[in-house]
């Protein structure tokens, strides 16, 4: 049998996923991988999209868009990515309905994990480091990024700001991270004790921020959060600069006077990974996934998982996957 997670109606993805049962997939056509997952990791923007769907589905909509398994069949004819193989481990992405026990994926959107990655570094292996991938490419056309101008971010304790401070480490750039309470900055301390850290849970948070800059400009910004917090971030950007909206936390929404703008002649960017998919050329996609896969054998130690649920535990690991403080992303093993 395979049994794989579908919604049909949006709502609270505890409330509204649910796990169904149905025969194993065939032998795959040409063109396509039979892959036996072994984990997958629930993303914020996984639950967004339950949370989102409009009205009631006609047929099951299958959650999910990330996972690693192990390949037990390759479509006729079929041409594999480098390293793909009967019995290697490999991730996908994105494949919508890649919470299942097996899915049938695409064979160009499958990637063989090295060796040296655990399956649950393979389970986290592109999205988070795509994103990261493709903040830095959008950080790197301020001129002053990389030439002492500053990178301030948001939501830094989370498992793509982890990445991101791992990466400006690797490449000496200038970065303060923020996050919101005092033990998230403990933590992200202890984790990098070179870069400077401050809690918006302190009214001067954002002098402290300017403090550390010590007279340097602060040319982008990375926000996953939006509303007030982001309106902070503008405030901060010195003339120039550049604001990179990635993510929606917040329910309210970013307020900027024009002046702002104007005065300070700031640009805002709104980044997504599935932009991504549907604007990057076929080269750059795999170039880039090349680099997030160099990235997750960089940087192990930052794709902490903050907990590993059985698929009989899906509400558990959702309601897990947004408790505020979690270090990590929540994995869910669905054998
Ligand atoms: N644009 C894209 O394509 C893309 C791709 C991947 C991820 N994202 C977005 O990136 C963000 C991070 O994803 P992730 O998987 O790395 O998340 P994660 O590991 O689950 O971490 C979430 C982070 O958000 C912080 N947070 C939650 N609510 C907050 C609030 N109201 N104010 C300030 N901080 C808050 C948490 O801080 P605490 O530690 O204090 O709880 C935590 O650090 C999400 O918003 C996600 O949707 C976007």
């Amino acid at each position: 049998m395979n049994r794989r997670v579908v919604y049909t109606h949006g709502g609270s993805p505890a409330d509204v996923l649910t796990v169904i049962e149905e025969p194993e997939p065939a032998a795959p056509e040409g063109g396509r991988v039979l892959i036996r997952t072994t984990a997958f990791p629930v993303h914020p923007g996984d639950l967004q999209a339950v949370e989102a769907f409009p009205g009631k589905a006609a047929t099951p909509v299958p959650a999910g868009i990330e996972a690693t398994g192990v390949v037990e069949a390759i479509g006729p004819r079929t041409r594999v990515p480098p390293g793909v193989e009967v019995g290697g481990r490999v991730a996908v992405f994105p494949h919508p309905g890649a919470w299942s026990q097996w899915i049938v994926a695409d064979a160009e959107l499958v990637v063989a994990v090295p060796d040296e990655l655990s399956d649950e570094i393979a389970a986290q292996m592109l999205v988070n480091p795509l994103t990261t991938v493709m903040l830095r490419r959008e950080a790197q056309e301020h001129l002053a990024f990389g030439y002492g101008g500053l990178l301030v971010q948001t939501a830094a304790g989370s498992s793509v700001g982890r990445l991101v401070t791992g990466a400006c480490e690797v490449h000496s750039l200038a970065l303060v991270n923020v996050v919101r309470s005092d033990r998230g900055a403990a933590e992200l301390r202890k984790r990098f004790p070179d870069v400077p850290v401050v809690a918006t849970e302190h009214q001067g948070w954002a002098d402290e921020v300017r403090g550390a800059a010590d007279g340097r400009p602060v040319a982008v910004a990375f926000d996953p959060i939006g509303g007030k917090l982001a309106e902070s971030l503008l405030d901060l950007l010195s003339p120039g600069g550049k604001l990179v909206s990635y993510g929606q936390i917040a329910e309210e929404p970013i307020s900027v006077p024009a002046s702002v703008l104007l005065h300070k002649s700031l640009t805002l960017r709104g980044k997504s990974i599935g932009r991504w998919l549907s604007e990057a050329s076929a080269e750059r996609r795999a170039s880039d996934v090349a680099t997030a896969k160099l990235m997750a054998l960089a940087l192990k130690d930052q794709f902490d998982v903050a907990a590993t649920y059985g698929l009989g535990e899906l509400a558990d690991a959702v309601r897990h996957a947004v408790r505020p403080g979690k270090v990590g992303t929540v994995l869910v093993r669905p054998a």
